[in-house]
């Protein structure tokens, strides 16, 4: 077995004057082996300008340190993440054992069973995808598309972190799979387990210098921090490796340890044995782009560009992270908050002080509190922000004014400044399936498309030449896939996690619940005398894992039991509130009980284009349940409902009801929608 050093204290005794007797490092059962003596480095003068950062505190050498939780004996016993997995891929039996469940994460794979089946349980493995920025190669699309079919469900679901999940691969067909994606420059490794996930920026094509810089920081920083030691490529392709040339300043990055950031003799020269405490998730965006939910991430960067449009450096939040467990208030959701400004050229040494500091500091006793923003709110920012500094060696920089947050979701089509269009197209939950699956396919394999995943569980379809677009958009719609003025807008920003009947933790329905949800939704906004073209922002997830960043929503559904929820209110439609939780356990054929009287008196007492978020905040949860508790019907306004018969010819009709049945809705239904869309468009100018 191979292990590798802790490295981390050498940037700590860069400062002469500064001495740390009791900081251990990472920690390991073993931990003669894993620590090193500590002795004082003598500096140059000339570095110590550069190194203005307080003392680092000690690490407090308490029990709960030295108690460590399964996954990281798993990680250590492991060899670099391969043992037991290599020997568990090879047996006869449909699932792997429990230490090999947890490693095979790290290669991007997740054990499943399907929950609807009684008796013995079905194994199924899922497989996610990494695509920085959501960059998806037109051969990779084919070749996703193909494999759903042959090995998994017959369906490819895109996530809210840019990527595929293929779902129902049998473990006998594991190998065929993942090495058909690693031979179409594809790639699983580390979209899931312990270490930084899929590096999420704008999704959008556009040809401007701050969204191109963003996506080539994000492609960078995705390679600065992807494994090293070549377990991926030994299980999975016998050892060769398929991947593509690096740029420099990222090998130098990585390999960089001027400031005792590495473990310079291990195959993992950032993350060592122990990889990281827990998952850790970046995103890139630029100002005001507030596509990629910038504020619950670990680390969110944002690019900062001088008058001319030229970008200089980046502001930098940390701490943003969603999981939360029930009834456990030590747990919750947190928004990230301001670190401080880098140089352009110091973004991937920044990035990797703060992993470091994570690393080294990130509790590994209880993986409920191993994120990095329990850190941060135990620390508090000024201690996290000066043990980054030891590590970068520089002080931050402060944070750059911004302006306001906007929600972008690309839909529709756009020029791309390059002569060339790009058209994005809304996916219910993200679920690619039957004619819209095949549909996209003839389109995308036609014209040769490259494609973009977007963090809403959208699809981009990119470089389209003008003379397409009636043909591409005729096409897309007989599959369903509408232009974006005729979904309905409740639709357009809603969010459910996949739940059951895979996710092994969900508590309730997600995926599957949330069309019925919407339906509902939109019958109370009529009956209340809400306007078709409002909306709000409505995220389901079937526990408080939190995977459709409900703690984000106007409206947020988390899973706390059978058919029932918890309400979370309060998130902005710009993504930059923190929702909180208003009522528990309400029943899933209760939500009109809850959902009437806040929308009756939003649409009675707000405030001139005062969005539904804002207004639950203003109105305060105690005011809100008392409306909630007295609430006996809507006084209904003259009548809300007009009658509006339609007649088709037999062919029209026909089309009418199999697009409707793509969208599990009846005719009538999508031909209201179609005109009260229409309609709207024309009202605000939108029309065509
Ligand atoms: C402690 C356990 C887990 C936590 C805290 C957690 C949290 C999250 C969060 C916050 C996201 C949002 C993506 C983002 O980072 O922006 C996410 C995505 C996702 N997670 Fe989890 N997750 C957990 C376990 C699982 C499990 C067990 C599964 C299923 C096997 C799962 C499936 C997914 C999927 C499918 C997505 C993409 C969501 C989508 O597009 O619907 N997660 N997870
Ligand atoms: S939120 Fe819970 S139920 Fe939904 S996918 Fe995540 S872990 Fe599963």
């Amino acid at each position: 077995m191979t292990t590798s050093y802790g490295a981390a204290n050498t940037a700590l005794l860069k400062d002469p004057k500064i001495q740390f007797p009791t900081f251990r490092g990472l920690r390991s059962s073993n931990s003669l082996a894993l620590t090193r003596p500590l002795h004082s480095v003598s500096v140059p003068s000339s570095n110590l300008s550069l190194i203005r950062a307080v003392a680092t505190p000690a690490k407090p050498d308490t029990a709960s340190q030295t108690k460590r939780s399964k996954v990281e004996i798993f990680k250590e016993q492991s060899n670099f993440i391969r043992y037991p997995l290599n020997e568990e891929i090879l047996t006869d039996a449909p699932n792997i054992n429990e230490a090999a469940t947890q490693l095979i994460k790290f290669h991007g794979s997740y054990q499943q069973y399907n929950r609807d089946d009684r008796g013995q349980r079905n194994y199924s493995f899922m497989l996610r995808t990494k695509n920085p920025c959501g960059k998806v190669s037109n051969k990779l699309y084919l070749t996703m598309d193909d494999l759903a079919d042959q090995f998994g469900i017959g369906t490819l679901r895109l996530t809210t972190r840019q990527t595929f999940q293929l779902h129902g691969v049998l473990k006998k067909d594991l190998k065929t799979v993942m090495s058909t994606i690693i031979k179409n420059m594809g790639s699983t490794l580390g979209a899931c387990g312990d270490l930084n996930r899929n590096v999420l920026a704008p999704a959008a094509p556009l040809k401007r210098k701050d969204y191109l810089f963003a996506q080539q920081t994000a492609d960078n920083i995705a390679a600065l921090l992807a494994p090293q030691s070549g377990f991926y490529y030994d299980v999975w392709v016998d050892g060769e490796r398929v991947i593509s040339a690096e740029p420099p300043e990222v090998v130098k990055a990585r390999n960089d340890n001027s400031h005792g950031t590495n473990f310079p003799d291990s195959p993992e020269p950032i993350y060592g044995t122990q990889f990281l405490p827990r998952k850790f998730k970046i995103a890139v965006t630029v100002p005001t782009d507030n596509s990629v939910d910038i504020l619950t991430n670990d680390i969110g960067v944002v690019v900062v560009s001088d008058d001319e449009g030229e970008p200089q450096g980046f502001n930098i939040y940390v701490g943003g992270g969603m999981g939360r467990t029930h009834r456990l208030e030590t747990t919750f959701a947190r928004l990230g908050e301001p670190l401080g400004y880098v140089p352009k050229e110091d973004i991937l040494y920044a990035v990797k002080a703060i992993v470091v500091t994570q690393r080294e500091n990130g509790r590994r006793d209880d993986r409920k509190y191993s994120r990095m923003k329990y850190l941060i709110s135990s620390w508090g920012i000024e201690k996290f922000r000066s043990v980054v500094e030891q590590y970068y060696g520089k002080k931050f920089e402060p944070f750059r004014e911004l302006p306001e947050w906007e929600f972008r979701s690309y839909l529709g089509w756009h020029e791309q400044g390059d002569g060339s269009l790009f058209c994005g197209l809304h996916v219910d939950n993200g679920r690619i399936g039957g004619k819209m699956k095949k549909t996209l396919r003839e389109i995308i394999e036609k014209h040769d498309l490259s494609i973009r995943l977007t963090p809403n569980q959208n699809i981009i379809l990119c470089d389209i030449r003008k003379a397409w677009k009636r043909p591409i958009t005729t096409a897309l719609a007989q599959a369903g896939l509408l232009q974006p003025r005729f979904v309905d807008p409740l639709n357009i920003t809603a969010m459910a996690c996949p739940a059951f009947p895979l996710c092994p933790l969900a508590i309730t329905e997600a995926e599957r619940g949330i069309p019925d949800i919407i339906k509902r939704v939109r019958a109370v906004f009529e009956k209340v005398g809400l306007r078709y073209y409002e909306s709000v922002v409505i995220r389901v997830t079937g526990c408080p894992n939190g995977c459709a960043r409900p703690y984000m929503a106007e409206l947020g559904l988390v899973g706390d039991g059978p058919n029932s929820y918890q309400v979370w209110l309060g998130g902005k439609p710009n993504q930059t509130s923190l929702a909180r939780s208003f009522m528990d356990k309400v029943k899933v054929q209760d939500l009109e009980k809850v959902l009437e009287p806040l929308f009756y008196h939003w649409k009675r007492r707000r405030q001139s284009k005062e969005s539904f978020g804002e207004f639950t905040i203003r109105m305060g949860f105690e005011k809100l349940k008392e409306l909630v508790d007295k609430w006996e019907g809507p006084v209904l306004l003259a009548s809300s409902r007009y009658n509006l018969k339609l007649f088709a010819d037999k062919e029209t009709y026909e089309a009418v009801h199999e697009l409707a049945k793509l969208q599990n809705k009846n005719a009538h239904q999508l031909a209201m929608e179609v005109i009260r869309n229409f309609v709207a468009s024309q009202q605000n100018g939108k029309g065509e």
